[in-house]
């Protein structure tokens, strides 16, 4: 969504096997409560990135700064309550990205404001109205693919809070800026969200494992934006929906002055929806146009 090297530009223009080596204890960034249903949810779901296998924690075991291993003796760190999946290597073209998002982090909720200004939109209320795609189920299992600074997870916290029990939160990101800064708003708003060091492109979750799976902000940049794509659907269950969302002027807006205007200060925006992109077994596709015709909103069933 927000991009350095645009931003000058937008802001001139604007005003073992089957082991675990436990270290300390620690939890693994949820909030206190409702933790150890949400931690012992989030086991079920995880899958080692390299082989595949299931990632094994003994029963009753206090989950924590450690390492932690797949059946095939495959480890992982989990820092800081961070748990650290990323494999294989991401490519120089993804981290070049990643290292900005890093830099930015903490500067990032402010720019999307200028963003704001700058569209005629206001992304922040926006974020709320992905309550319409929360299915209305006993309890709800969402994952916010390349989550940032859980902005969205932020918008829909009221609701979240008043129906606690009923949601299993994760967010997966390559940017470890940008996780910190999602810790530290999850924790201050009490929202227990399951944090992740992960790649979109190989995600560390078994297939169908969530009702909803969002997607805002990232895509028009990733190098393998088909394989993004699978990978939400894989993770999703079957009749889940997949969410993505990013720069992409409507038709309408794209000839306009102000259209014109807009790609000439981020290149970004000249984007169009990715359908030729989803996968085939993908159901009840839909695009539309949101945040005043300036992004486009598609909209998917597994
Ligand atoms: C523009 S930000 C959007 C953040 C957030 N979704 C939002 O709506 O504000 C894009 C995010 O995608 C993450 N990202 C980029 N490539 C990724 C990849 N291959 N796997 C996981 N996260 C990635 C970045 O680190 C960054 O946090």
């Amino acid at each position: 969504m927000i991009h350095r090297h645009y931003i000058s530009k937008l802001t001139s223009n604007i005003s073992a096997p089957m082991h675990i080596l436990l270290k300390n204890t620690i939890m693994i960034g949820y909030h206190d409560l409702g933790r150890r249903e949400m931690k012992s949810n989030m086991l079920k779901k995880l899958r080692c990135p390299k082989c595949k296998n299931q990632i094994i924690i003994p029963p009753n075991t206090e989950l924590i700064d450690a390492e932690i291993a797949c059946k095939k003796g495959h480890v992982w760190n989990m820092e800081g309550e961070i748990l650290s999946c990323v494999y294989p290597p991401i490519s120089e073209e993804d981290k070049r990205w990643i290292d900005e998002y890093d830099e930015l982090a903490p500067k990032y909720d402010d720019l999307v404001k200028q963003y704001d200004d700058f569209l005629g939109a206001d992304i922040s209320s926006g974020r709320e109205d992905l309550l319409k795609f929360i299915p209305k189920k006993s309890s709800v299992s969402i994952l916010d693919v390349c989550i940032g600074t859980a902005a969205n997870f932020e918008a829909l916290a009221p609701h979240i809070r008043k129906n606690e029990p009923r949601f299993d939160l994760y967010g997966i990101d390559l940017s470890t800026g940008m996780l910190q800064v999602s810790k530290s708003k999850m924790n201050q708003l009490k929202l227990p969200v399951a944090l992740l060091h992960a790649s979109v492109f190989n995600m560390p979750f078994r297939k169908s494992q969530f009702d909803l799976v969002i997607h805002t902000g990232g895509i028009n940049t990733f190098s393998d934006i088909s394989e993004a794509l699978k990978e939400m659907l894989r993770v999703a269950k079957p009749e889940g929906t997949i969410l993505v969302i990013d720069e992409g002027l409507s038709p309408k807006v794209r000839g306009t002055d102000r259209g014109k205007a807009i790609v000439e200060a981020n290149a970004l925006f000249a984007a169009k929806p990715p359908l030729e992109q989803i996968p085939e077994k993908a159901k009840d596709v839909e695009v539309d146009y949101i945040y005043n015709g300036t992004f486009y909103q598609l909209v998917f069933k597994k």
